[in-house]
Formats: C-alpha cells, sequence, structure tokens
C-alpha cells in the first residue's frame, strides 16, 4: 500500500497493476472522485475528456467529477445512454463515436466511465475501438464494477444472439474506486456486486470472507479494497485469460448457465450466489472441501441476502446450458472448485452424472448448520 493525496485529510490508498507499458493506479477511497482531475494531470492528461455516464448517475456523481476535471483545467464533455444492460449494444457505440468525433474528440484526449459494468463496458469498448484506441478511465460506481469489471481492461458488448460476444482488451489508464458513490446504490445491486465479493473470499481469501461474514457499511471499503488488490494480481498473471484469470470464474460455470436456462429469472450476480453454491457441493463431493467451510459459505450468502436455490424443475436443461459453455474444453464440464476457505483449484472435471446430483440437491435449501 502506498500513501497517496487526500481528501479533507482521508487517505487514498493505491493498489498498482503492473502490466508493463499498459501499468496503471486503482485509487480507492472515500471521496477520491473529486481526486480525477489531479491524477489525470499527473499522467499528463489535461485536454479534453469525454465522460459516458447514464442520466441518474451523471445527476447524482457527474457534479463532483466534472469539477474535479474542470479545475485541473481539462474541458469536459457528456454523453449519456439509457440505463441498464439494454444499451450494451452495437447502436449505442455507433451513438458515442458520432458524439465524440462531432465533438473533435481525439488522440490525447481521455474517455471517462462514470457509472456500473454496462457504462464501463461500453466505454472500454469505446476506448479501445475509436481512433485505435484513446485513453480510458474507470471511475465504478457499482460494487460489483469497483471489484470486478472495472479492472482488467475486458469490455464488451452484447449481438442478438450471444452477451458480450464483441469486445476488446483495452486497459484503463487509471481507475477511481470510490466507496461514497456506493451510497445510493439500491440494495438488491449491493448484495449482487456482493456475490463477487464471496467469491474472491472463497476462492482466494480468507480473512475477506471472514470480513463478509461480519459485513457492516463501514467495512465496505476495505472490502473494495482487497477486491480491488485481488484482481489486480490475478490480471497481471493472466491479462489475455489464457489460464490463471480462471481462478475469478468459481460460481461462474453454473451461474452462466443458470442465466442461460432461466432467461429474465437471475441477475449475474444472484445467478453467481446460487452457481457457488452448487459448485461448492461438487467439491464436496469431489473430496476437495469440508462439508462445514460448504455450510458456513451458504450461511454468508444467505446473511448477505442472496439466493442459493436452483428453481425446482428436471435439472437438463441447466446441464444442457453447461454442456454449451465455452468453458467446456474437451467436451467435459471443468469449474474452479473450492479447496477450503480461501483457496481454489482451477480446471477441475466435474462428471456430468455429479453435477446432475449436486444440481437437484440444491434445489432445496439444505439444513445448514451455523458454523460459529
Ligand atoms: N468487463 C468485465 O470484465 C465485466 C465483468 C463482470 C461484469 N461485466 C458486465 O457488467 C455489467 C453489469 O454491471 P453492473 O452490475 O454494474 O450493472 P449496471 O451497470 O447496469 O448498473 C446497475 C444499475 O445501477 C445503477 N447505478 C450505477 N451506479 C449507481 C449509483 N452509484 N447509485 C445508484 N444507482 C447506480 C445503474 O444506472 C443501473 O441501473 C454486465 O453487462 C456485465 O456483462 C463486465
Ligand atoms: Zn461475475
Amino acid at each position: 500500500m502506498e500513501a497517496g493525496p487526500s481528501v479533507m485529510g482521508q487517505l487514498m490508498r493505491r493498489v498498482r497493476v503492473d502490466l508493463g507499458p499498459r501499468s496503471y493506479d486503482i485509487v480507492v477511497g472515500a471521496g477520491a472522485i473529486s481526486l480525477t482531475g489531479y491524477e489525470l494531470q499527473r499522467l499528463g492528461a489535461a485536454r479534453n475528456a469525454a465522460i459516458l455516464s447514464n442520466h441518474a448517475v451523471m445527476r447524482r456523481l457527474g457534479g463532483a467529477l466534472v469539477r474535479s476535471l474542470e479545475d485541473c483545467g481539462l474541458t469536459v464533455q457528456t454523453v449519456t445512454v439509457p440505463p441498464g444492460e439494454k444499451s450494451k449494444n452495437l447502436r449505442q457505440v455507433a451513438r458515442i463515436y458520432d458524439a465524440l468525433s462531432s465533438a473533435g474528440f481525439s488522440h490525447d484526449d481521455t474517455l471517462i466511465a462514470l457509472g456500473g459494468g454496462v457504462v464501463g463496458d461500453l466505454a472500454g469498448f469505446v476506448a479501445g475501438t475509436y481512433m485505435r484506441g484513446v485513453r480510458l478511465v474507470q471511475v465504478p460506481t457499482t460494487l460489483l464494477a469497483q471489484i470486478d469489471s472495472g479492472i482488467g481492461g475486458k469490455s464488451a458488448v452484447n449481438h442478438p444472439r450471444a452477451k458480450n460476444l464483441i469486445g476488446v482488451y483495452h486497459q484503463p489508464a487509471l481507475v477511481v474506486a470510490d466507496p461514497d458513490a456506493l451510497r445510493s446504490l439500491p440494495p438488491a445491486e449491493m448484495r449482487f456486486g456482493l456475490a463477487e465479493a464471496v467469491k474472491y473470499g472463497m476462492a482466494m481469501d480468507r480473512e475477506l470472507f471472514e470480513m463478509l461474514e461480519g459485513f457492516t457499511p463501514k467495512t465496505l471499503e476495505e472490502i473494495v479494497y482487497r477486491c480491488a488488490a485481488m484482481k489486480a494480481r490475478v490480471v497481471e498473471e493472466d491479462e489475455f485469460e489464457r489460464g490463471p484469470r480462471e481462478v475469478l470464474n468459481y460460481g461462474h460455470t453454473v451461474g452462466h448457465a443458470i442465466e442461460a436456462a432461466f432467461p429474465g429469472r437471475f441477475t449475474h450476480g444472484a445467478a453467481v450466489a446460487v452457481g457457488m453454491r452448487v459448485e461448492a457441493r461438487a467439491a464436496v463431493r469431489l473430496g476437495l472441501l469440508a462439508e462445514v467451510d460448504a455450510a458456513r459459505q451458504v450461511a454468508l450468502l444467505e446473511r448477505l441476502g442472496l439466493p442459493v436455490e436452483v428453481p425446482a424443475g428436471p435439472p437438463g436443461p441447466l446441464l444442457d446450458a453447461m454442456r454449451l459453455d465455452k468453458k467446456r474444453r474437451g467436451g467435459r464440464i471443468r469449474c474452479t472448485l473450492p479447496e477450503g476457505i480461501g483457496r481454489a483449484r482451477l480446471g477441475v472435471e466435474v462428471p456430468d452424472s455429479l453435477m446432475q446430483e449436486v444440481v437437484v440437491e440444491c434445489q432445496f435449501v439444505a439444513y445448514a448448520a451455523p458454523s460459529r
């Protein structure tokens, strides 16, 4: 941890993402949004900035960001898209290209994403392609975006035939994660972000898992910092997803299948929560994970208000969705499975028959004795 500049005496923390010429900092701290202009100046990016956001987020958080940029001599333009996943498409991308080009946005300028993962993905895609790449800054405003999607340079938009089908890798030059921005986040969005935090805890960081067991809004900043630091380490190890980044896939083999098999019934975070329960069951059955640790995870997910049940019904469609998943290499279902709290094994093959059994087991909430 390196001390950084402060807002009204409060220290900002920095996580360095070391990727050679594409290295960047994640600045984490309450009030960090007001330092965005200063941080950009340090990067020598002090000309024009365009903010991509949606109306509601812009109204809430845009003022502080614009002030910070203008105070540092930047000219600021704003482009908004309607809220929600439906905006993550090539039509919106074309609209944004139009807005940028008619404002004379060019090489030395900076595109700033102010919003959740949808805005972050759109901005990442545009920044990676407009003029073959312009500077990108992520100012994530949902928990999911602060701990996951805003870091790592992966971006994609949807195609009518598939989610996230069209995308690029384009690292940001700076990420500003301000936990104060999360105050207005609807409780449901907070929970979905917490599901990803449980993923980091279970797969990589026992202390984080325990922190989540005692979650209060006061611990949120520490949680954001720890998750961001973990995502940074994983991205450093595997920028282009050739292997190690798979640790972040815990809960997602089953989670993605749940999203696909029950369209519209599960958000991503909710599907991942159920996915982690199912995959932890598989880990228990394979002798990798102790029963008590699986029960402790169920207790945590429930405490955070996350679902843990697979909808009732024949498991066939869910299994089919897993077979279609691109992660099923060599015709087998492979998962990142926990070997304890805070440790995971990558690419574990789960036989179809076992997967079917644990899916059915998770169609009701098994009694989980309190672990402590
Ligand atoms: N690129 C990656 O590595 C990556 C990783 C995970 C997810 N994603 C993508 O992220 C997207 C989901 O992101 P999300 O969960 O942030 O959803 P989102 O961007 O749709 O945001 C959720 C809702 O919260 C609102 N909102 C945002 N900030 C707010 C605030 N501070 N206060 C009040 N409301 C606020 C948004 O307007 C939106 O309505 C998906 O499209 C997914 O594919 C990308
Ligand atoms: Zn996820």
